[in-house]
C-alpha cells in the first residue's frame, strides 16, 4: 500500500501505527497467509508485550515494524512515515544474539554507537556511553571479549547493550530474555523499566512469560494462533509505576490480569494438536513412583 493511502486510513495519528497487516510468504506449495489484519496503534512511550504460542506470527510482526520484512497488505506508520527498511530508530534486539563473532561485546556496541552518533559524539564521549550501557547490563567485565569467548546470556545482554546504546525512538525486542538465568532476568527486566522510565522509549516486546508481560507493559498484545494469526484481545495493565516485583506478587490486580493471559493461551487458544497428539512426553513408570518413599 502505498504512504498516502496508509495516511487515508489513519484517523488517529497514531505514534506507531501497524495497520491492517497481512503477511503470506510464498512456499512450494501456494502462499501461506501468516498474518490476517493484524491492527495496532502504539503511543509514544508505551510498552507493549505481544504474546502467543509458538507460530503464531510474533517474531514475523516484529520483523515488519522493523523494515525487514514488508508487509503483503497494509504497512506500518512511524509518526506518519511509511516503514519501509531498517533504521537506528528502531533498534532490534534478536531472540538469537546477533553480535558480529569477530568483534568484541565493546566493539559490537560501537559499531552502532557510531552508526548513530558519529556526529554528535567526541570519540571520548563515545567510549563513556559505550562502557555505561555495557555497565548497565553488568558486561563490563567482558566488555573485550569476543562472542565465542562468553556465554549465551552474556551475549544476549551485549545485544541488549547494543540496541539501549543507539538510544531508539522504537525499541523492539524478540524474547529477550528467555536465554537468561531468573536472577539475571530479574536485574534486567528492572534496570529495562528503569530505563524506559528514563527515557520513554516505545517498546514491542515478544516474551513467552506470563509475569514478565504483567509485570513490564502497558497493553499486552494477545495474538491468536496461526494461519491468518491475528490480534484476539488486548489487555490493559494499569498498575501503578514504579512496580516491584515483590510487592505485586501478593497484588489482586496482579494476579487477575495474570489469569487473564493464562485464560487466553491455555483455554481460549489451546494448542489442541499438542493435547492429542501422540508426541506427548513418556509416562513415567506408575511401579516405580508407587515404591518409592
Ligand atoms: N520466511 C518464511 N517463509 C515461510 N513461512 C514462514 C517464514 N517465516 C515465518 N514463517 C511461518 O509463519 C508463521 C509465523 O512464524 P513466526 O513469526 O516466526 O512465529 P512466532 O515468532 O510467533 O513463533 C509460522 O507458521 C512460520 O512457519
Ligand atoms: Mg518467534
Amino acid at each position: 500500500m502505498n504512504s498516502s493511502a496508509l495516511e487515508e486510513n489513519t484517523q488517529e495519528q497514531a505514534f506507531l501505527n501497524i495497520s491492517q497487516v497481512d503477511m503470506v510468504f510464498p512456499t512450494p506449495t501456494g502462499g501461506f497467509t501468516a498474518l490476517k489484519d493484524v491492527d495496532l496503534q502504539i503511543d509514544k512511550g508505551e510498552f507493549i508485550s505481544l504474546i502467543g504460542h509458538s507460530g503464531c506470527g510474533k517474531s514475523t510482526v516484529l520483523n515488519i515494524v522493523a523494515g525487514l520484512y514488508q508487509a503483503t497488505k497494509g504497512g506500518i506508520l512511524l509518526q506518519n512515515k511509511e516503514v519501509n527498511a531498517p533504521g537506528p530508530e528502531r533498534a532490534v534486539v534478536f531472540q538469537n544474539h546477533s553480535l558480529l563473532p569477530w568483534l568484541t561485546s565493546y566493539q559490537n556496541v560501537e559499531l552502532a554507537v557510531k552508526q548513530v552518533f558519529n556526529k554528535t559524539m567526541s570519540k571520548g564521549e563515545m567510549k563513556e556511553w559505550i562502557e555505561y550501557n555495557l555497565k548497565l547490563v553488568h558486561m563490563d567485565h567482558a566488555m573485550h571479549k569476543r562472542p565465542d569467548e562468553i556465554s549465551g546470556g552474556m551475549k544476549q545482554r551485549v545485544g541488549i547493550a547494543r540496541a539501549l546504546a543507539m538510544q531508539p525512538e522504537v525499541l523492539l525486542m524478540d524474547e529477550p530474555f528467555g536465554a537468561l538465568d531468573a536472577l539475571t532476568r530479574a536485574h534486567m527486566q528492572d534496570s529495562l523499566m528503569e530505563i524506559q522510565n528514563e527515557l520513554n522509549n516505545t517498546v514491542i516486546m515478544i516474551t513467552h512469560d506470563v509475569d514478565e508481560a504483567v509485570l513490564l507493559s502497558d497493553r499486552i498484545v494477545m495474538m491468536t494462533n496461526g494461519p491468518e494469526a491475528t490480534i484476539g484481545e488486548i489487555l490493559d495493565v494499569k498498575l501503578e509505576r514504579p512496580r516491584s516485583r515483590l510487592s505485586l506478587a501478593k497484588d489482586v490486580e496482579y494476579n487477575r490480569l495474570r489469569s487473564e493471559v493464562l485464560t487466553f493461551l491455555y483455554e481460549k487458544q489451546r494448542k489442541v494438536e499438542n493435547i492429542t497428539s501422540k508426541t506427548t512426553a513418556p509416562q513415567a513408570p506408575k511401579k516405580k513412583i508407587a515404591n518409592s518413599k
